[in-house]
């Protein structure tokens, strides 16, 4: 398998993982800022939704086969369930951490498919990676 397709693969596992720990911290955020931060981790799981797709179907167009199991998903992501309910502001602390760490990688991973002559992938990927530096500073903004 093309080294792209299986790092996208990878990438797809681990946005299955930060979704579903966005849908923990939606339903289980507690305290004063509940109201802002249930919408907040709304707005993210719903734009993580639309990034599992898109790179489900880079994946095909690339000639590959996304996994579509959660068994899958388990067995190949790199970040970690959440199985606490954390403080609040932890909750905004993990996800900034995984907003970089997930950038850090899809950096990776656009420099490999630059260098495979596959622009496309790589545009997309920084794309998503501007989208997210952005919210980053929104976090950093808040906790300051
Ligand atoms: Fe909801």
């Amino acid at each position: 398998m093309n080294k792209t397709i299986q790092e996208l693969d990878v990438l797809l596992a681990d946005f299955h993982v930060f979704y579903q720990n966005l849908r923990n911290y939606h339903w289980n955020v507690t305290g004063p800022q509940f109201f802002q931060l249930h919408e907040f981790f709304e707005k993210l799981y719903d734009g993580v939704s639309e990034h599992i797709d898109n790179l489900a179907e880079r994946i095909l167009t690339l000639g590959g086969k996304p996994t579509h199991t959660l068994k899958g998903y388990l067995a190949m992501a790199t970040l970690k369930e959440d199985e606490e309910t954390p403080e609040a502001m932890t909750m905004v602390d993990r996800v900034a951490e995984t907003m970089k760490a997930l950038n850090k990688r899809m950096l990776e991973i656009a420099e490999h498919a630059g260098e495979q002559g596959d622009p496309g992938t790589a545009m997309m990927l920084e794309d998503l990676v501007a989208s997210y530096e952005k919210t980053l500073w929104m976090i950093r903004a808040t906790r300051s």
